[in-house]
């Protein structure tokens, strides 16, 4: 029996982290501290994600079971028959025979692409014609959702959830679950705080992680984001940052976990590891959160609805 029935509130996000030094990066990662690694077949480097994990568990750094690791069902992956094959990709990919959660990435049906034709799929139906942009699959999120049920039966994964969710898939979800959402992992930081989605989790017993928890950062390199809307910049960060001794980075990660979410920043550079990790020895105070709450502007750097159209010549809204 895995020891970890609950997420540890920390975790490593995986999302562009190189696949030449993913592994290593993995393996300092675990060696660390982290315990809980945010991976998803969309990321391009499962497999080196799970050379880092044999490793660290070959060298005695930790076992199986005190790890965490999450992944995500892919778009291409919605209609009932193809997600059991998805999940064993995932598996082998991490050398793992269980995932201890299993999220559904994106609220998005994308037409089925053959795992031996191109892997990952992404978001083009055809990458040699961009023109035709993403091509839809008539499946309804409740299909694909009874057929994660089924990855809990087969024992492939402890735990399932939803990513990208708003508030009326979820509260239809939990209409038609059988097994209840274990977790809803959003897009959270300062700047787009989330007040209603995480309020209705709370009412449900449905923990929340938060994804990008520093903000415009993951986004400048894809240029979604402006240098201008770095949440580390703001004055109030900075102030609760020289008066804890701390990095900016650090308070907003802070803030993140004291509201009560699970969070997984991420990064390739080894001495931000344990930046990220050491925040469990200070508090923000209660004014100090106030002030950081205070700069939501309900700010949303990934949105399927911008860059879909940019990057896919495809306008795919999910969020009003
Ligand atoms: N479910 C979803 O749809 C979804 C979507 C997006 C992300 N995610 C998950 O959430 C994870 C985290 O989100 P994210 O990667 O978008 O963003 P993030 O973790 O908020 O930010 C990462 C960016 O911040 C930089 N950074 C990290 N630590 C720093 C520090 N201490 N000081 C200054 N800069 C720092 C990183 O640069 P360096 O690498 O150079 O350090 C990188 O550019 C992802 O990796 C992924 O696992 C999920």
């Amino acid at each position: 029996m895995n020891k970890m029935s609950s997420i540890p509130q920390i975790g490593f996000g995986l999302w562009k982290v190189p696949r030449q030094s993913c592994a290593e990066v993995v393996y300092q990662a675990i060696k660390s501290g982290y315990r809980h690694l945010d991976s998803a077949s969309d990321y391009g480097n499962e497999v080196e994600v799970g050379d880092g994990i044999a490793r660290a568990i070959n060298d005695g750094l930790c076992s199986r079971d005190e790890l965490w690791v999450t992944s995500k069902l892919w778009n291409t992956y919605h209609a009932p028959e193809n997600v059991g094959p998805a999940i064993e990709r995932t598996l082998n990919d991490l050398q793992l025979d269980y995932l201890d959660l299993y999220l559904i990435h994106f609220p998005i049906a994308l037409a089925f692409v053959p795992f031996d034709q191109r892997y990952p799929p992404q978001w083009l139906f055809d990458t040699n014609k961009p023109e035709l942009g993403m091509q839809t699959e008539a499946v309804s999120l409740s299909e694909t959702w009874f057929a994660m049920e089924k990855l809990i039966g087969t024992g492939q994964t402890r735990q399932i959830g939803v990513c990208n969710y708003n508030t009326g898939l979820l509260q239809d979800l939990l209409n038609y679950a059988r097994i209840k959402p274990a977790m809803l992992q959003i897009e959270s930081h300062p700047y787009l705080t989330q007040e209603k989605l995480i309020r209705l989790c709370q009412l449900n017993h449905i923990p929340v992680t938060a994804f990008s928890p520093l903000g415009a950062l993951s986004y400048l390199e894809l240029e979604m984001a402006n240098q201008n809307e770095s949440v580390l910049q703001q004055s109030v960060v900075k102030a609760a940052a020289q008066r804890l001794n701390k990095t900016p980075a650090q308070v907003v990660l802070r803030w993140g976990i004291q509201r009560g979410t699970a969070i997984i920043p991420k990064t390739s550079k080894p001495e931000r590891l344990l930046e990220n990790l050491n925040i469990l020895d200070f508090s923000l105070s209660e004014s100090e959160m106030i002030d950081l709450n205070n700069l939501n502007a309900n700010r949303r750097f990934n949105d399927p609805g911008v860059f879909c159209e940019k990057a896919f010549n495809t306008f795919f809204p999910i969020y009003d």
